[in-house]
């Protein structure tokens, strides 16, 4: 933030004895200056003034539609409203501690532009169901600009799993190598993560989408006010049923937090994956300068620091999910000004997606892929032990426990020899297991294991082709 909080009281907030000019009818003396540090919130609530204006327009039409506000000061209203969104959108705006919020703020300066009337506005409203519906109102926005985002990731590793549906590399478990897979199958399964991670999101955009509006300070209002009416304006498939439910709650934060943390997790494992990839003892990537560093003192070195940062952001945005539900657990029906809180983990967890999901985008597009040294490590640690145990079950029709032991047998004796399995020979073979015969050899290459897995949802190249034809269809 580059606005400081002002040291001083405005003195057009207040009516001379330092009391605030919105809620200080009954208060004699002015905010200490550490109380109105602590209790403001404009200096990053400022980012809901859109959100509150069309919220206030909403309200401003109803209450005229609803005959509680004269037409022409309904008309006054929303020509202030006009005029004071042009100011903060030119950024001419001037912004005070002392008038606490965006709420506040947005009031004063109507009512410097149009006078009295400005004070009819939060008429049937409070700033409890205000701020609520704010936040609704901004958080679908952000879930909305995300989705295109996340698409685009998926789209970009769809795109590079077709290039490499053929790709074999080793697959790890507790990285050590386990079975040959395709790099374009390891690629889909983020695809499929990003997937849920994606109706994730819209679950909670789903569930944020009722509106608090009219729910007022919690008990609703006497007013003859037409919920519907301002829900539909602003876009929400229904008004919020419950009036203290409606400004209590902060579940559609803690659930974007959730979704948020998780897409987060999700990012950092194929971040470590990106940095696990382009190191010189693996070589299975390469990273171009688009999204690397170089070291000051070492010459040699290309740092694959975006890739470090989206592993890293994971923490700040786990942290902030906790800070929320932390924030919101124990307290009491119905707001409460803790919750006042709620606003800077979510500003920050968004601003966080909107670098971390398109840097894996970029990165991912732009990594260059050492075919070879992929295929020459999948056949490393024996990665082919399970293709032999299987071919003993099919071929021999051994026990597969057996199978399992044979297997181990040849490992070990190919371990001591410090070769491949298929670089055992046949009389070693059979001085373990006296069936095996020549044909063994074809399932121990690793293009001839990955092909095998024709099972649906395996790693053979046909099964990855398909798999990206349905992924594309669901896109
Ligand atoms: N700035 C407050 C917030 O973010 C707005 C709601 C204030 N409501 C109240 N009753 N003081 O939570």
């Amino acid at each position: 933030m580059t606005d400081k909080p002002s040291d001083e009281t405005n003195d057009d907030s207040n009516n001379g004895t330092g009391a605030n000019a919105l809620w200080g009818g009954r208060f004699a003396g002015g905010a200490s200056d550490i109380m109105q540090r602590i209790n403001a919130s404009i200096f990053f609530d400022r980012r809901l003034y859109r959100q509150d204006i069309a919220g206030s327009r909403a309200h401003c039409n109803m209450l005229v539609a609803q005959g509680i506000l004269k037409a022409e000061d309904g008309h006054a209203i929303l020509k202030g409203l006009d005029q004071v969104e042009a100011e903060i959108t030119a950024g001419t705006f001037e912004y005070d501690a002392a008038k606490e919020d965006i709420h506040m703020h947005v009031e004063a300066r109507l009512g410097e532009l149009i006078g009295e009337a400005a004070g009819r506005l939060h008429t049937a409203r409070s700033r409890n169901d205000q701020v609520a519906l704010d936040f609704r109102l901004w958080l679908r926005d952000e879930i909305d600009a995300l989705d295109p985002a996340l698409k685009q990731l998926q789209t970009v590793l769809l795109d590079r799993a077709g290039e490499h549906a053929d790709t074999v590399m080793p697959g790890f478990t507790h990285l050590q190598a386990a079975q040959p897979v395709t790099f374009g199958h390891h690629l889909m399964a983020y695809v499929e993560m990003l997937g849920r991670d994606r109706g994730r999101f819209t679950d909670c955009r789903g569930r944020l989408n009722e509106s608090p509006l009219g729910a007022a300070a919690l008990a609703g209002t006497s007013f003859p006010i037409d919920r519907q009416a301002t829900a539909h304006a602003l876009g929400f498939d229904r008004p919020a049923a419950n009036s203290m439910d409606a400004v209590a709650a902060r579940d559609f934060a803690m659930e974007y937090l959730a979704a948020a943390a998780i897409l987060s997790v999700h990012l950092s494992r194929l971040a470590e994956e990106l940095v696990i990839w382009a190191s010189a003892q693996f070589n299975f990537i390469s990273l171009g300068d688009g999204f690397t560093t170089g070291s000051s003192i070492m010459p040699q070195k290309r740092n694959p620091d975006a890739a470090e940062l989206v592993r890293a952001k994971a923490g700040r945005v786990i942290g902030d999910l906790n800070a929320l539900m932390v924030v919101m657990k124990g307290l009491p029906m119905t707001y409460s000004k803790d919750m006042q809180e709620d606003k800077e983990p979510v500003f920050e967890v968004a601003d966080t997606l909107t670098l971390t999901v398109p840097a894996m985008t970029g990165m991912i597009g732009d990594l260059a892929v050492n075919v070879e040294v992929m295929e020459a490590a999948a056949g490393q640690g024996f990665a082919t032990a399970t293709d032999l145990a299987d071919w003993l079950v099919r071929e021999l029709g051994l026990p597969f426990r057996r199978a399992h032991h044979v297997t181990g047998s040849l490992v070990k004796l190919a371990e001591e020899k410090a070769v491949d399995l298929d670089g055992l020979s046949l009389a070693d073979m059979q001085a373990v297991e006296g069936g095996i015969t020549e044909a063994v050899f074809a399932v121990l290459g690793v293009r001839n294991s990955v092909a095998s897995r024709t099972s649906h949802g395996g790693t053979a190249p046909s099964q990855v082709r398909a798999a990206i034809a349905a992924a594309r269809s669901r896109l």
